[in-house]
């Protein structure tokens, strides 16, 4: 049996959809959603997201405003723009795109934006909020990996009840992902594992989710042998890798070895029930979930603003 391959493109053209009609009501109503994009420096991999970011919002009608910063910009430079875009109604959300410079302290940047316009969800108010069960916004990786299950409209891709192993305890997805999906509710309901580098015999609890979400960040690490039978294989990995064949010298490879084969001559691909392609996956439903949030930032100070509640 082959797989269903689960398209983020495809996924994310319905909801985009859905969040333009929302943009339109809003519009109308005399708000224009709008978004604050920073990049700091010229890292190829980060101008690309955010212009990637910024055709997106364009496409459902969201007003998106870029800034670039030099490499070398101080950190009070860039607390200052964030203090303004804070201060600007015209902005309901604020990105800063990550990684930043070394000298540029990242927690400080994630306390410094205003939590009702932190459209990423890194603020420590909206973390806590979520472990809690009870978020305002949700973080756009792991919304991204949930609505991808949930919207194949398949219940044995549904969390609920699954053995959910995420490989990987970034900030950015294995942590918000566990909190998202141990949640008790309808949409999540899992049973999670969180493995990461210091997990000891990594296949052993690989091969024993239901859905195994891939995030390290290593290319092509996870092996046929490692998965079950009919799991559902969720490759949130993102490696450039140099091609002088590919147009612009590069490729995009995920952490799921789709080209090796187990003892049994299978395929990732033939062992699955389903999975995300790289690229075409998870990173442009990631950049939707961050519509998603601009555009429920936008509705919530719409409505804050009318009740006389500032953000
Ligand atoms: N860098 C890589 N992923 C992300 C993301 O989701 N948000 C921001 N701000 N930076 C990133």
């Amino acid at each position: 049996m082959s797989a269903t391959v689960l398209l983020g493109t495809e996924i994310s053209a319905r909801i985009k959809q859905d969040l333009a009609t929302r943009v339109n009501a809003l519009r109308s109503e005399g708000t224009v959603p709008g978004i604050l994009m920073i990049r700091v420096g010229d890292d190829p991999a980060s101008m690309s997201y955010v212009r990637q970011k910024d055709k997106t919002a364009a496409e459902i009608g969201i007003v998106s405003k870029v800034v670039e910063l030099a490499y070398d910009t101080p950190e009070r430079t860039l607390l200052a723009l964030i203090g303004h875009g804070n201060e600007d109604p015209l902005y309901h959300g604020i990105l800063v795109q990550l990684p930043l410079p070394s000298h540029i302290n990242q927690k400080i940047v994630a306390n410094t934006i205003n939590p009702l316009k932190d459209v990423d969800c890194f603020h420590p108010q909206n973390v806590g909020r979520l472990l809690m069960g009870d978020p305002y916004l949700i973080p756009c990786t792991p919304h991204a990996v949930l609505q991808i299950l949930l919207q194949a409209n398949k219940p044995s891709y549904w969390p609920e009840g699954k053995h959910v192993v995420v490989v990987g305890r970034s900030n950015l997805v294995g942590k918000p992902l566990a909190a998202l999906l141990v949640q008790k509710n309808l949409y999540a309901n899992a049973t999670m594992t969180v493995c990461h580098s210091g997990t000891r015999n990594l296949s052993h609890h690989t091969a024993q989710a239901d859905i195994l979400v891939c995030a390290m960040g290593s290319p092509r690490s996870i092996k046929p042998f490692m998965i079950k039978e009919d799991a559902v294989v969720i490759d949130v990995g993102v490696t450039r890798i140099e091609d002088p064949s590919a147009k612009g010298g590069y490729r995009l490879v995920g952490d799921v070895d789709h080209e090796s084969i187990d003892d049994d001559f299978a395929t990732i691909a033939d062992k699955a029930a389903a999975y995300t392609p790289v690229p075409g996956g998870v990173g442009p439903m990631t950049v939707t979930m961050l519509m998603w949030n601009t555009v429920k930032a936008a509705e919530f100070q719409r409505l804050g603003a009318q009740l006389g509640v500032s953000a």
